[in-house]
């Protein structure tokens, strides 16, 4: 039987190269993305390894595309069996500085966009009795950390979902599964939404931590090792409900765990304010 994959935010990064991996595993992969004139490269690299993938529109801000692409795959395919939810964007500003606004935009794509997706092929795996669904958190869905809150929270969310649905969906034969990436070396940080106020208080710890995070990201993992993770983990009859990927996410989680909150806190703060 043919096995069908979806990818949301397949234009790049974690998402192409995810994509990618699964279509070479032999799924037949829907490589979505909002804005398909960007599949291009996806394509060539298709023909050239005469790989089973079409690139197809979907928005997860936008309830319509989802729901059409949903029945484009049901219609060639007739069923879904892995469902990779990785579209997302880096809000980065202090609290302060944020407005409702760019907060609510943060969580419709990171949070609702992950929810509206799910929603529109759980029938489908309910009915088949199998499936998976991989959702792209962080390893700052379990971190908290300054200038970043926005983001922070929204993967955050993400992590309560996902180990709150994993529990729901077992019973149906469906699997949930969260990877958290540290930091990858992809176009997120090129294209960050950053907010700060012309007089704002937290000018200096923004761009303080702005300057790390661009320097970790010219040093990132490449986003072919999150892809290799999500692959293994499909791959599984019992996977984890947790995937770090990169030296420096397992070593924040492993320090997270050694420690008090305090102490934790004391770590981060060492490394940010000495
Ligand atoms: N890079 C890291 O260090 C890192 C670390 C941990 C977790 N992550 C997570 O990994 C995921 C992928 O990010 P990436 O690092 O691969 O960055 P990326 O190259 O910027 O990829 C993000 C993708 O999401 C797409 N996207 C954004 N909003 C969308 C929407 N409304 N509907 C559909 N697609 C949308 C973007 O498409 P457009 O080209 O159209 O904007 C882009 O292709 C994100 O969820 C991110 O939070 C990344």
């Amino acid at each position: 039987m043919d096995k069908v994959a979806i990818v949301t935010g397949s234009a790049s990064g974690i998402g192409f190269e995810t994509a990618l991996a699964l279509a070479r595993e032999g799924y037949h992969t829907y490589a979505t993305m909002r804005d398909i004139k960007k599949g291009d490269k996806i394509l060539e690299i298709t023909k050239k390894e005469n790989l089973q993938l079409r690139v197809i529109e979907l928005d997860v801000n936008n309830e319509n595309t989802i729901k059409k692409a949903v029945e484009v795959i049901l219609d060639e395919k007739k069923r879904i069996d892995v469902l990779v939810n990785n579209a997302g964007y880096f809000l980065v500003g202090c609290l302060e500085d944020l407005t409702i606004s760019d907060l609510k935009d943060q969580f419709e794509t990171n949070f609702f966009g992950v929810v509206r997706t799910i929603q529109a092929v759980l029938p489908t795996m309910r009915n088949q009795k199998s499936g998976i669904i991989v959702n792209v958190s962080s390893v700052a869905g379990r971190i908290g950390f300054p200038v970043t809150p926005g983001y922070i929270s929204s993967k955050f969310a993400l992590e309560g979902l996902s180990e709150s649905m994993r529990y729901e969906l077992f019973p149906f034969g469906i699997k949930t599964i969260i990877i958290e990436p540290g930091v990858i070396k992809t176009n997120l940080f090129a294209t960050l939404k950053k907010v700060t106020k012309p007089d704002s208080a937290y000018k200096e710890i923004t761009e303080k931590v702005m300057k790390g995070l661009l320097m970790m990201s010219e040093m990132g993992t490449p986003p072919q090792e999150v892809a290799k993770t999500i692959i293994k983990a499909v791959a599984s009859d019992n996977p984890l409900p947790r995937y770090p990927v990169g030296n420096d996410a397992i070593m924040f989680l492993e320090a997270k765990k050694d420690k008090t909150d305090i102490e934790f806190e004391n770590y981060i703060k060492k490394e940010l304010f000495s």
